[in-house]
């Protein structure tokens, strides 16, 4: 393979990428079914093995129609020196180089730019994306899927064995990408994935201007993706090298979320998804009557006149047993359509789980704001309750609908 098939890449760092950019098919150029984007930085143990598997796969499902596309980052541990050999072996794979800049998102953006498939995907170089998902994934474009996400968070989903804090953080940044962007992350349930597959017409002509890890934020947030599929898959353990994940990256996540709300698109988002005001009334109704549950319980436990137990003892028995009564309401109405989907106890005790993790941290808000309202501002401690339980059941029903009953947009 001539060399000059190495791609080297010397733009500004701080250009907006528009893909349809795309260099013009060119008359002779072959117009490829799929282009596969592997962002790389030192994987020098592990590109040359995840090329090898790759291309056993695709070769065995879509033979000549498809490309690799390796993006570099001028590895210290020069993995593109190895990538650029491999090319003699591999037709069917290409490199690019960057020598400044630097970013995963930006990298996956910029191996685009170059593509000539029709769809366009991304998968890590480290092997932690199990490449035999790859065939659901195109089998679930080929179904008419304009977007599909390998997915740690649905059946046969899974993360290995992460450890505690790493699961906390990454779904603690999937609930703050809930409050900051529920239109956007609310439609699949892994915003995070760093693997999915996504039709060339549906990020074609937006303007892409990605940074750190999260390149599905910006497929999501600017392109134009009506169907979404969604693959369970396992997140493998790291065998070579190291992730180059710091706090940096939970910084980039945050502002690149406060970046897609602020643009006009959000709107147009939001005018598109209409909130579930039926569900919403439902879900506000089975709250009520767990109001009164709450409130007789509360009665019950705390009035001087009957068992008199202190506040926030009372408080937390009344809600847990009114937590029950709203669980038991709502997988039965507001979202039995969903929980339908999702049958089995197994399932259901799952979503009660889920719904009383939800709740509880509701709970939290809910006597943080009865204890200010009561003691700081002096409120008489009835109406406290009611408005303290107000503000919450709007957290409750997002935050369940997104997490606990979710669906995949269809
Ligand atoms: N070109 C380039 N530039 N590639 C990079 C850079 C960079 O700055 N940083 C990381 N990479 C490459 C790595 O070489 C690896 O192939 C891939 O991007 C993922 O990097 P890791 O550092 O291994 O990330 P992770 O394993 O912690 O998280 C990955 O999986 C998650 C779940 O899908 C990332 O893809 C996350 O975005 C994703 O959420
Ligand atoms: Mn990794």
């Amino acid at each position: 393979m001539a060399l000059s098939d190495l791609i080297i890449v010397l733009c500004e760092p701080d250009e907006h990428y528009l893909v349809s950019d795309l260099p013009p098919l060119k008359e002779d150029s072959v117009t490829l079914l799929f282009s596969l984007v592997i962002p790389t930085y030192n994987e020098i143990q592990n590109i040359e093995k995840i090329v090898e598997i790759l291309t056993t796969i695709l070769d065995s499902f879509i033979p000549n129609s498809y490309e690799l596309i390796i993006v570099d980052d001028d590895s210290p541990d020069r993995t593109w020196e190895v990538a650029q050999h491999l090319m003699l072996y591999y037709p069917q794979l290409r490199v690019m180089r960057r020598e400044r800049e630097r970013g995963l998102s930006s990298a996956v953006v910029r191996g685009w730019q170059a593509a000539r498939g029709e769809i366009l995907g991304v998968i890590d170089g480290d092997l932690q994306h199990p490449p035999e998902t790859l065939i659901k994934l195109l089998k679930e474009i080929d179904n008419g899927a304009d977007l599909a996400v390998a997915s740690r968070h649905i059946e046969d989903g899974g993360v290995s064995n992460w450890s505690l804090m790493r699961r906390v953080l990454s779904r603690g940044a999937q609930l703050l990408g809930l409050l900051i962007l529920p239109d956007v992350l609310g439609r699949v349930s892994d915003p995070m994935s760093g693997y999915f597959l996504v039709r060339r017409s549906a990020i074609a002509n937006c303007y892409m201007n990605p940074t750190g890890y999260k390149i599905l934020l910006e497929v999501l947030g600017r392109g134009n993706v009506h169907q979404v599929a969604e693959v369970g898959y396992v997140f493998q353990e790291r065998q070579e090298g190291e992730s180059k994940v710091t706090w940096k990256q939970y910084v980039e996540y945050i502002t690149h979320l406060l970046r897609l709300r602020s643009r006009g698109r959000i709107g147009r988002l939001q005018r598109r998804f209409q909130p579930p005001i039926t569900r919403f009334l439902r879900f506000a109704l089975v709250g009520l009557s767990g109001v009164f549950v709450d409130m007789f319980v509360f009665y019950l436990l705390s009035d001087p006149t009957k068992l008199g137990w202190g506040l926030t003892r009372s408080k937390a028995i009344a809600a847990e047993i009114a937590i029950i009564n709203n669980f038991l309401w709502n997988d039965l109405w507001t979202f039995g359509d969903l929980s339908r989907k999702q049958r089995g106890w197994q399932q259901r005790f799952k979503r009660f789980i889920k719904f009383n993790i939800i709740c509880l941290a509701g709970l939290v808000l809910n006597i943080l704001i009865l204890n200010l309202l009561f003691n700081v501002f002096g409120l008489n401690r009835y109406l406290a309750n009611l408005i303290a339980i107000a503000a919450v059941t709007v957290w409750n029903f997002w935050v369940n609908l997104k997490l606990g009953w979710r669906v995949t947009e269809i």
